[in-house]
């Protein structure tokens, strides 16, 4: 009879370990594999006022203390989403070596969405590149065109833009960041080559104290 092998991944957490530290910890491995850019894109979901279910990727734009950053335009389904039910979730997705061993991870956030203000929108906008002022600038997210008439668009906009000043663009309505404040912030990890049996472990915000509980996977 062959003997069973199996191995149990687990998720080390120090008590008293707040649901963002571990997320910094794996998303700093996930940067130094793939660059900010990879490993900082996110699928969010959203749910519609007659409980449809979307979801799409975005990039998040920064961790902060209070949660996860990103910008959309108000033109934006998930943004219409969110103005009825500002509850959604995220999720990440890495692959990332440790000591030439692949590990898979997963972290998944329930929270709400709060729009930022829009001093700080503003000040965002005059850090963009100029690719993203002519991305948020000529385009209607969304909006059903036909693709010559949104190049003419296009190149219309962007040469206005490089007949005007940098700092005297404006920074179109439209454009709008969310932090997403989580509640619920569940972690799930696995090796790869040989495989093991994951392990998960949730964060839950339970009288504004953070608590964690590992899950079977
Ligand atoms: C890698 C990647 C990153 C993206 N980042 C953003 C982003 O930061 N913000 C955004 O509004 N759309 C971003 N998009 C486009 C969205 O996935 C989506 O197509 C768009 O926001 C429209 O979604 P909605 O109509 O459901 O609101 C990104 C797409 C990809 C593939």
């Amino acid at each position: 009879m062959a003997a069973a092998v199996s191995t149990l991944y687990k998720i080390e957490v120090q008590d008293g370990a707040r649901p963002l530290d571990l997320f910094r910890e794996w998303f700093n491995d996930a940067k130094e594999e793939f660059g900010e850019f990879h490993a900082s894109v996110m699928n969010i979901a959203t749910v519609s006022k007659d409980g449809t279910v979307s979801n799409r990727s975005v990039v998040m734009k920064k961790l902060t203390d209070d949660g996860f950053m990103f910008n959309t335009t108000r033109n934006s389904r998930k943004h219409e989403d969110i103005q009825t039910h500002p509850q959604v979730s995220l999720c990440f997705f890495w692959v990332t070596t440790i000591n030439g061993q692949k590990h898979t991870k997963q972290v998944r956030i329930e929270g709400v969405a709060k729009e930022m203000p829009m001093e700080f929108t503003r000040a965002s906008f005059r850090t963009w590149s100029m690719r993203t002022k002519v991305r948020y600038g000529f385009s209607k997210q969304g909006n059903e065109i036909d693709w010559d008439e949104l190049k003419k668009r296009h190149d219309e906009y962007v040469k206005h833009l490089s007949d005007a000043k940098e700092d005297s663009i404006d920074m179109p309505a439209e454009v709008v960041y969310y932090t997403v404040i989580p509640h619920r912030v569940e972690y799930y990890g696995s090796k790869m080559d040989p495989i093991t049996i994951g392990d998960r472990v949730l964060f839950r915000l339970s009288d504004n104290v953070w608590n964690f509980v590992h899950i079977e996977a």
